[in-house]
């Protein structure tokens, strides 16, 4: 796959963990209706579970939006972005192709058929990966999975943190920035596993667009810390 497209593809995928890991920052705000995700409760190690920086709003509030980002998502690869491809397939070449290379006359029913359906051969013949169906219209349990999934990495990295005796909001260099997106792709390798090249994009770039979000936040004064 050429590099443009597979990063477009990678963050139209990694979306809702995006959506849901920067708006748990909006919802977890503040203490009304609000709980820590460890209710105040220490580990054995007497330090905090997870400390004060994650809430139950945060969670849920996150996991709900994300979810929402990639039903949002569906709808739009489903009435926008599917229909376009089909009406750019050059399904009159393959015909062409078919009959001058003498193929037997199944085949062009059969290449219609690959056409409407959006199968596997489809996207093979328009240069793309062949799982580019699940990619551009995603399901609506790939965004919760997504957006679950990046909460809960969140999760883990403060629980690593806390055990490390970093105190809540202290950068741990690495892990802050990459907990989620490891987090969001585990938990939707439940239902697809995207091309390796989306996988290696995400875990490469997703750090740095991290800490650029993050200084934005930190000006904007919704995050506490810049990192
Ligand atoms: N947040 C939340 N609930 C979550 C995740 C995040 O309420 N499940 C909110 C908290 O207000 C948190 C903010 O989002 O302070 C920023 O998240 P993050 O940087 O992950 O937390 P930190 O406060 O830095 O805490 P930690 O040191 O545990 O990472
Ligand atoms: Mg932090």
């Amino acid at each position: 796959m050429d590099i443009l497209p597979a990063i477009i593809l990678a963050f139209w995928f990694i979306l809702p963990a995006y959506a849901a890991n920067g708006l748990a920052v909006v919802f977890g705000r503040g203490q009304r209706l609000n709980r820590t995700l460890d209710f105040g409760h220490n580990f054995i190690d007497n330090r905090r579970i997870f400390g004060d920086g994650k809430t139950v709003r945060g969670l849920i509030g996150g996991t709900a939006f994300g979810t929402i980002i990639g039903a949002l998502q569906f709808i739009s690869g489903e009435q926008v972005a599917l229909p376009w491809l089909q009406s750019n397939a050059p399904i009159g070449l393959w015909i062409y192709l078919a009959f001058t290379t003498g193929a037997s006359p199944i085949t062009i029913p059969f290449l219609i058929y690959q056409w409407l359906t959006f199968s596997p051969l489809f996207f093979i013949l328009m240069g793309l990966p062949t799982n580019s169906k699940t990619l551009l219209a995603p399901t609506i349990l790939h965004g919760f999975l997504l957006s679950f999934g990046a909460l809960i990495g969140d999760l883990i990295g403060s629980f690593i943190k806390r055990r490390l005796d970093l105190q809540r909001g202290q950068p741990a260099p690495v892990l802050d920035q990459s907990d989620f997106v490891i987090g969001a792709l585990i938990f939707s390798f439940v239902e697809y596993i995207p091309p390796i090249e989306i996988i290696l994009i995400l875990l490469v770039l997703t750090p740095m667009i991290h800490l650029l979000a993050n200084m934005i936040g930190y000006k904007l004064k919704l995050k506490r810390e810049p990192w």
